[in-house]
């Protein structure tokens, strides 16, 4: 398999453990991994940082116009998210952050921004991509999407303990509010909410360690017949 032709898509709800099993797939790969969702986090620090409202459309679409979301591989293939040049990787994971971010990735000027450039780094150099419409809108062509789940008070917890490990003063009652309202918002959105169809291998990993589900997902991509990406239309519905 040729590294920079496979593009693997993983979507699904906040806390389901994508992104320990998005870069722990891409090293096996040996592709880049990128997070999209540290995209739209950068872009929700700086409305943040602005003081601009995540909900008036006009504010937030002048401030997208006037930054700049980059993004720069590590030697280990992480591609690092950078607002206006500066790393930000640090203070984007915040349940504040997470919340901007949920917001304003439901404006359609926001996401042809990001999706772009998603687009533009998975197609020179493959990559593991993992988000909410990776396989629906970024690379709907690809043969390996996956649908990660797990059950909401599996997620909670997750979420929760990722938060406390990083220092944040959280209870577990801010954190479920949190993981509830930011996934009914990524849902319900009009533009590219989280879905998946019939193209999908959907995998619930309430029950399963990170080791399995990353085994699962590389054993279906290693025996797949289609092993290209390709930009083509998303398949009705
Ligand atoms: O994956 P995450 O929790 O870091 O994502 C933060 C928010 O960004 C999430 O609530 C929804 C949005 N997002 C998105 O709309 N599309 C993506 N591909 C990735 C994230």
């Amino acid at each position: 398999m040729d590294p920079s032709s496979i593009i693997v898509a993983i979507d699904g709800p906040s806390g389901v453990g994508k992104s320990t099993v998005a870069r722990r797939l891409a090293t096996r790969l040996g592709v880049p991994y990128l997070d999209t969702g540290a995209m739209y986090r950068a872009f929700g620090l700086k409305v943040l940082r602005q003081g601009v409202d995540p909900k008036s459309a006009p504010e937030v679409e002048a401030l997208l116009a006037a930054t700049e979301v980059g993004l720069r591989a590590d030697a280990e293939g992480t591609v690092l998210v950078l607002l206006d040049g500066e790393p930000v990787e640090a203070l984007i994971r915040t349940p504040e952050v997470g919340q901007a971010a949920s917001t304003v990735a439901a404006y359609p000027a926001v996401r042809r921004r990001m999706v772009a450039l998603q687009q533009r780094c998975g197609e020179r150099d493959g990559g593991v991509l993992e988000g909410r419409d990776i396989g629906t809108k970024v690379f709907p062509g690809t043969p390996h999407k996956f649908f990660l789940d797990a059950r909401p008070e599996v997620r909670i917890d997750r979420r929760y303990r990722q938060l406390l490990n990083r220092g944040e003063e959280v209870s577990r009652e801010e954190v479920a509010g949190e993981v509830t309202r930011r996934d009914h918002r990524d849902r319900s959105r009009g533009e590219s909410p989280l879905a998946f169809d019939a193209s999908y291998t959907r995998l619930d990993a309430s029950e399963l360690s990170v080791d399995e589900v990353v085994a699962a997902l590389e054993d279906r991509i290693r025996s797949g017949s289609l092993p290209t990406c390709s930009n083509a239309a998303a398949p009705p519905g």
